[in-house]
């Protein structure tokens, strides 16, 4: 069964011939309306699951439109209205769903939730967040580098602010796609520990950007944090923000990103993010190429 929960259980190659998939439909469809279905339609007949426990803008619209434009049809699923909310167990709900649909998505808290709906379930399954990783996200942003500057390979990504989900599926990533990664920010917010090894740390972020080729940053507080956290975090993170100033001290060349949805001025200024440097806009365009390729994976085309 192909499940998509992380990149680090993903296959090197399978993972490079999704980035290439995703970039040769991208470039297929080119200048058609969003609407207009794919030259093939491998989710012919298709119905799939999109379940979100957790709120979501780009995650949401994007796999409904790539879903549609394969041949597919969707249910949009809020786990609160479902039963799953009210005591049923995940191991009921995935051997449920399996007679309906072909293949789930979902967005939870607990990676457990997600990884016993994939134990149990006879479909594919694919992770679009948890409280420990983002895999789609960053699939999405290796294409985006990609795209801009040729191979990651070799490259120095940066990341400045909370060590959090986003940032482990950039740990997992750069194992696979073998790059080189730095995290900058303060010591409560360090990534988990079962990430060690995957990165390296430098408490100052203008020496952390040094030579990067891509600086990384995301929200300082995660819809799954506490919001009494916030106070503290903002004091805590605030010598992180990405701002001119830091992005000065990066290559000339090299490119901003962050996932969205941004709290502008706190993690990254609106210069940054409105600036020469940012390919945010194509990071959250190429969810959609980036997923499209993920769920054709999935269902083995
Ligand atoms: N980046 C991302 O996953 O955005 P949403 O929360 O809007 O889906
Ligand atoms: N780290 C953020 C990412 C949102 C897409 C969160 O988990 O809320």
């Amino acid at each position: 069964m192909n499940h998509f929960l992380d990149i680090h259980k993903t296959d090197a190659a399978d993972l490079r011939q999704i980035i290439d998939g995703a970039r040769a439909t991208k470039e297929a469809r080119k200048g058609q309306p969003k609407g207009t279905p794919d030259a093939d339609q491998p989710l012919k007949n298709h119905m799939v699951a999109l379940i979100f426990e957790k709120p979501s803008t780009r995650t949401r619209v994007s796999f409904d439109l790539g879903v549609r434009q394969m041949g597919g049809q969707t249910m949009v699923l809020s786990g609160s209205e479902m039963q799953l909310g009210h005591g049923e167990t995940i191991a009921d709900t995935a051997r449920v769903l399996s007679r309906y649909v072909d293949l789930i998505m979902m967005r939870t808290f607990e990676e457990q939730t997600l990884l016993e709906m994939a134990e149990f379930a006879d479909v594919p399954v694919i992770n679009s967040l948890t409280n420990r990783s983002h895999p789609c996200q960053i699939m999405a942003d290796v294409m985006t580098f990609e795209e801009h500057r040729g191979p990651i390979a070799g490259k120095k990504v940066v990341w400045s602010g909370d060590g959090n989900n986003v940032f482990a599926s950039f740990a997992h990533a750069a194992q696979r796609f073998d790059f080189d990664l730095t995290f900058t920010g303060p010591e409560p917010l360090d990534p988990e520990e079962a990430l060690d090894g995957m990165y390296q740390v430098e408490r100052d972020p203008f020496k952390a950007v040094d030579g990067a080729d891509l600086v990384v940053t995301d929200t300082w507080v995660s819809m799954h944090d506490p919001q009494s956290a916030r106070e503290r975090r903002h004091n805590q993170l605030r010598g992180y923000q990405v701002n001119a100033d830091l992005m000065a001290h990066a290559k000339p060349d090299a490119l901003f990103m962050h996932c969205l949805p941004a709290h502008r001025n706190d993690e990254a200024t609106s210069e940054v993010m409105d600036g020469p440097h940012s390919v945010i806009f194509d990071e959250a365009e190429n969810r959609l190429h980036a997923q499209k390729a993920i769920m054709r994976w999935c269902v083995g085309g």
